[in-house]
């Protein structure tokens, strides 16, 4: 060969290395940006970016006598920086041993350290690691007042017969009964094996068999990768009724019955969403109703959906908390925000799904309440709010994800998804949500990702329709675009013709035709009544009846002293009507509606602040039960908040909370003790 053409050939040969090495790289990078941390999550002390955990195995003996799990944890890890130890994040947790191993077996112990605690974020459990080690084996128990945990006497539960325990993760409990890398940024998949006493039965967010033997022992798998707040277990004696091929529902014996009439519309609803954004991809979906001390209306946990017995109406009429922790299933569990900045990603997609949900299932009237009351929902809370709380995109630093939870994430969210369904139709919008879910399937993103997408996917189709969406207001600014969308309900106008007849005299209530109503009739009716002025406000509101745009009306705002102004429990939109409601009118609804019994819980949760607005006596000792026997917390938080606007009322309400408090879960106490100033 002559030289030149070997030199030639040589060249060839390095450049062709020099484009493998880059090729390689470009390889590595594509395949580990799961590895990189999309955005610093400010909640959670662990070092995913250095060592991730991939799998879980879990095994624990659950102990009533003690209020503990006790047990050991295997996690799999993946180190991306060998040099780094594995931090994981903690709260209360008793740490027994640490080991670690390069093959699954032969552990040998290795040296571990607890951090300080922080009042919010619990403490950092750092892991040295051998050279080798891919399995960390942690033997620990949790402690009686773990966050995340809440154990009920049988007195708390509907049989009175059995204890009850449940965990609660989202946001940040998880690191309170598993030592993990507790941020939505790391997925993970788990095995679990649990022993209970033997007439109990265990249910987790994964694999549950609804045959299974109730002997005290069972195993979990879960295959899908999920973050930590979706990890879920809950154990007590409890049925279960089938209600479609791959839908259920687990409860005590004496409530199985009466939640599988409530909830038997749940494959419809299942099938539905799959219609609207791809197929279900989580094998069974089943529900699981806990006792009423449950702290949230619903949480998402993946398989199995955790739920309030206070939605068990008798008619369907609360199961819009069926539609919104089964679209979680796409908008949440497959999609997942990566902070708890993002949180509106999860909660405002959700709400928006939870409508097409009711819509596709029950019709266009069905939605158009939910919507109308939701967007009532954001304006209350618009008005009380500071403007850095009323940002989508909301800065977190330093704060606790649970404190100040409020509608923005959820209604401003629902309504900029709105915003853009009704400006690039409905069609358009379908299919990009389709791709959205199909492109960030079992990841998790940030804000930032999300707009990306939009504006590749959506926006720069069209500039002229995207003109009309100002993304950057409705992400980075408080209140509600001018040109917001404004759902209203034809229904609820009626509802609202009847209620200014019966306040101008012109009908007594018994004569208002309320024989069709529907629950979210009621709540709208109740809640358009004027009622006087808290002498703690300030601000004047206006009413905002439907057909007006739902744009922020704080410029609207306007003081008119010689008029008696109705405002919250709730912005009135009746308030322009002459009289406010008094004792005797809300006697005369009692008389005619028996509201102050309504088995419904949210009529009785309005007509029961309403109550206490107007000093209706004869409620006071129906909102005491309500308060000892319900423990979630958007039903208390109001009540109590309510009570203590005035002295005789906030006395009341500590007697009452003396005696619910052992009662209620810690996030719920959580709430009350900073409403009531309790030490
Ligand atoms: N994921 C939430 C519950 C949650 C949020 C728990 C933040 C912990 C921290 C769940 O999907 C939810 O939004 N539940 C609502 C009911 C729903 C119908 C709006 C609730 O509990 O009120
Ligand atoms: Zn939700």
């Amino acid at each position: 060969m002559e030289p030149e053409t070997r030199n030639r050939d040589r060249l060839k040969y390095t450049s062709l290395m020099k484009n493998l090495v880059l090729l390689l790289f470009i390889l590595c990078v594509a395949t580990t940006v799961d590895s990189q941390p999309a955005a610093k999550d400010f909640h959670s002390y662990s070092n995913p970016q250095d060592v991730r955990v991939r799998h879980l195995d879990l095994d624990w003996d659950v102990s009533f006598d003690k209020k503990i799990l006790q047990g050991v944890a295997v996690l799999t890890i993946a180190r991306l920086n060998k040099q780094a130890p594995l931090i994981l994040d903690t709260r209360h947790l008793n740490i027994d041993k640490v080991e670690a191993s390069a093959t699954g077996s032969g552990y040998a112990a290795t040296k571990f350290s607890v951090g300080q605690a922080d009042a919010i974020l619990g403490a950092p459990l750092t892991i040295q690691l051998p050279d080798n080690a891919k399995f960390v084996r942690i033997t620990y128990s949790t402690n009686p007042d773990a966050s995340g945990l809440q154990w009920l006497a049988p007195a708390q539960t509907a049989g009175k017969k059995n204890p009850f325990m449940f965990t609660q993760s989202e946001a940040i409990h998880a690191r309170s009964w598993i030592p993990l890398q507790d941020t939505p940024q790391v997925r993970v998949t788990y095995t679990a094996r649990v022993r209970t006493p033997r007439n109990l039965l265990a249910v987790m967010s994964a694999e549950n068999e609804p045959n299974t033997p109730h002997d005290g022992d069972y195993s979990f798998r879960m295959p899908q990768a999920v973050p930590s707040y979706l990890i879920a277990l809950a154990v007590g004696d409890l049925s279960f009724r089938s209600l479609g091929r791959r839908t259920g529902v687990y409860a005590e014996p004496v409530v199985v019955d009466k939640a599988a009439n409530e909830f038997s519309d749940t494959e419809k609803m299942v099938e539905a969403t799959e219609r609207l954004y791809g197929p279900y991809r989580w094998g069974r979906y089943d529900l699981l109703v806990l006792p009423p001390s449950f702290p949230y209306g619903g949480m998402e946990n993946p398989r199995l959906t955790f739920a309030t017995p206070t939605v068990l109406a008798g008619d369907k009429s609360l199961v819009s908390l069926v539609a919104h922790e089964l679209a979680h299933s796409w908008s949440g569990n497959l999609v997942t925000n990566a902070t708890w900045r993002d949180f509106w990603l999860n909660e405002g997609f959700t709400v928006y799904l939870e409508r097409r949900i009711l819509e596709a299932v029950y019709g266009r009237s069905r939605e158009e309440m939910e919507a109308a009351l939701g967007l009532r929902d954001l304006r209350d809370d618009l008005a009380r709010l500071e403007d850095k709380d009323e940002i989508l995109h909301i800065d977190l630093t330093g704060r606790d994800p649970d404190e100040g939870s409020s509608d923005v994430p959820y209604e401003k969210g629902a309504l900029f998804l709105r915003h853009l369904e009704q400006t690039f139709g409905r069609s358009r919008f379908d299919r990009f949500l389709r791709s959205y879910f199909d492109h960030f399937a079992f990841q998790s993103i940030t804000t930032d990702q999300f707009l990306d997408y939009l504006k590749t996917n959506l926006l720069n189709e069209n500039p002229s329709l995207a003109a009309q969406v100002p993304v950057d207001e409705w992400i980075n600014q408080p209140g509600i675009p001018r040109n917001a969308p404004n759902p209203t309900s034809s229904a609820f106008s009626k509802v609202e013709e009847q209620a200014k007849r019966w306040l101008r005299g012109e009908i007594s209530a018994s004569a208002i035709p309320t024989a069709k109503w529907t629950t979210q009739e009621w709540v709208h009716f109740l809640r358009s009544l004027p009622l006087p002025r808290d002498k703690a406000e300030t601000q004047f509101n206006t009413g905002n009846t439907t057909g007006t745009p739902a744009a922020s009306d704080a410029g609207s705002r306007t003081a008119s002293p010689n008029r008696t102004t109705a405002t919250s429990p709730g912005r009135n939109d009746l308030d322009n009507s002459v009289v406010v409601l008094d004792h005797q009118r809300m006697a005369e609804l009692d008389q005619a509606f028996h509201l102050t019994q309504s088995e419904n819980s949210e009529i009785a949760f309005q007509w029961l602040l309403m109550s206490i607005r107007i000093r209706y006596e004869p409620a006071y000792p129906r909102l005491e039960e309500f308060l000892v026997s319900i423990g979630r917390r958007k039903f208390i938080k109001p009540l109590y908040e309510e009570l203590a606007k005035t002295p005789e009322g906030k006395e009341r309400a500590l007697a009452i909370y003396r005696r619910a408090r052992p009662t209620y879960h810690p996030i719920s106490v959580a709430a009350i003790d900073e409403v009531l100033k309790w030490k």
